[in-house]
C-alpha cells in the first residue's frame, strides 16, 4: 500500500530471532545481547498469523526473513513454510552462512527463493576478528556453494566496508566475486560501537574499486546502487544509508522478534502487534494498526539509523 509520502511499501523484512551465533564486532556486544525470556518472542504459529495480517493489510509481495541469524531460531523451517504458503511473491532470507550447509536444501523445499549471505573479509584471520569466532573463508565458501546447489541463487554478499579493518580488500572482493559468481555488495558502516571514523563512504568505495577497472553506475535494485564493473558484464552493488540513503524509494517494513511494527530503521519504538495479538484483537484491530504504521512511516531516517541490526533485522 501507498504511505502518505506516496512510497509503494510493499516489502516486510521479519526477524525471527535476535540471537547469533557470532559476535560481528558492529553489530553485538561481545558478551551477546541481553537475553529476552523465550515467552517474549513470538511463536511460529504468531510469527505466521502476524506476517498474514500484514501482508494482507499493506499489500505485500516481498518478505525478507532475518535476524539477528534466522538459522539459530527453532522452527525456521516451519516459519518459512507458513508464510510461503501465503503465498508472497518472494520470499528470501538474509544469514551469517554458517548454518546454511546442512540447511539449503531444507529451506529452498521449504521455499525460500534466494539468499544473501554475510561476509566482511576474504581473509581468515580477520574474518574471525571481525565475528569473533573462529570462522573461515572456507566455510563461507560452502555455504554459497550449498545454496547454489539448492537453488538458492542468484547468491548476493553483502560486505560492511571498515577503515582500516577491511577496506583495502575492496578490489578483491570484487575479483572473488567474479570467481564464485555471487554478487557482492558493500555496506556503509551505519553507526555502531564501533568508532567513527570506522565509517568508509559511498564514494571512496568507488574510488577504490576504480583502481581495478572502470565503474559504470547502472539502474539501482531497491536500497543498493549497482555499478558494472569493467567490460565482462560484472556488477556489484553498494548500499548507502548515509551517502545515497534512497528514503524516497524505501519500500519496506520491519517486524521484530518481539512482535514489535517499525516502519523505519530510524524508529527504534514501534507498534506492538503481540501485544493486541496476545490481548485477543482481532484482524481488523491489528490489520487497522499496520496500514496506520505504514501511512505514518517516516519521511527519512534523517541520519539517524540505528544499528541494534540484531533487534529489529538488517
Ligand atoms: N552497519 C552496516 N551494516 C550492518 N549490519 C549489521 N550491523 C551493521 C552496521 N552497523 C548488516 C550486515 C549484516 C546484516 C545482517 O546486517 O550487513 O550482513
Ligand atoms: Fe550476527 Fe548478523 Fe549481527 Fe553478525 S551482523 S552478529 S551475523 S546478527
Amino acid at each position: 500500500m501507498r504511505d502518505s509520502k506516496g512510497r509503494d511499501i510493499n516489502y516486510l523484512r521479519l526477524s525471527v530471532t535476535d540471537r547469533c551465533n557470532i559476535r560481528c564486532i558492529y553489530c553485538m556486544p561481545e558478551s551477546g545481547i541481553p537475553l529476552v525470556s523465550h515467552d517474549d518472542i513470538l511463536s511460529v504459529d504468531e510469527t505466521i498469523r502476524l506476517c498474514g495480517i500484514i501482508m494482507k493489510a499493506a499489500d505485500i509481495t516481498k518478505v525478507r526473513i532475518t535476524g539477528g541469524e534466522p538459522l539459530v531460531r527453532k522452527g525456521v523451517l516451519d516459519i518459512v513454510g507458513g508464510i510461503s504458503d501465503l503465498n508472497p511473491c518472494e520470499l528470501v532470507l538474509t544469514t551469517n552462512g554458517l548454518l546454511l550447509r546442512s540447511m539449503a536444501k531444507q529451506l529452498a523445499d521449504a521455499g525460500i527463493e534466494r539468499v544473501n549471505i554475510s561476509l566482511d573479509s576474504l581473509k581468515d584471520d580477520r574474518i574471525s576478528r571481525i565475528s569473533r569466532r573462529d570462522v573461515s573463508l572456507h566455510d563461507i565458501e560452502e555455504a554459497v556453494a550449498a545454496a547454489f546447489d539448492a537453488g538458492l541463487g542468484p547468491v548476493k554478499v553483502n560486505c560492511v566496508v571498515m577503515r582500516d579493518i577491511n577496506d583495502d580488500e575492496i578490489g578483491d572482493f570484487i575479483r572473488w566475486s567474479g570467481e564464485t559468481g555471487v554478487t557482492v555488495r558493500f555496506i556503509e558502516h551505519m553507526p555502531s560501537r564501533l568508532p567513527e571514523d570506522t565509517f568508509v563512504s559511498r564514494d571512496e568505495i568507488i574510488e577504490r574499486a576504480s583502481a581495478r577497472g572502470e565503474i559504470v553506475r547502472q539502474i539501482d535494485d531497491g536500497t543498493a546502487g549497482i555499478y558494472s564493473f569493467g567490460n565482462n558484464g560484472q556488477t556489484f552493488g553498494i548500499i548507502a544509508p548515509f551517502s545515497d540513503p534512497m528514503c524516497n524509494s524505501c519500500s519496506r517494513i520491519r517486524l521484530s522478534a518481539l512482535g514489535t511494527l517499525h516502519s523505519c530503521l530510524a524508529k527504534e519504538e514501534g507498534i506492538s502487534l503481540k501485544e493486541l495479538l496476545r490481548n485477543d484483537a482481532g484482524d481488523e484491530i491489528i490489520s487497522d494498526m499496520v496500514r496506520r504504521a505504514v501511512i505514518n512511516k517516516p519521511d527519512s531516517h534523517g541520519g539517524c539509523v540505528q544499528a541494534k541490526m540484531w533487534k529489529i533485522g538488517g
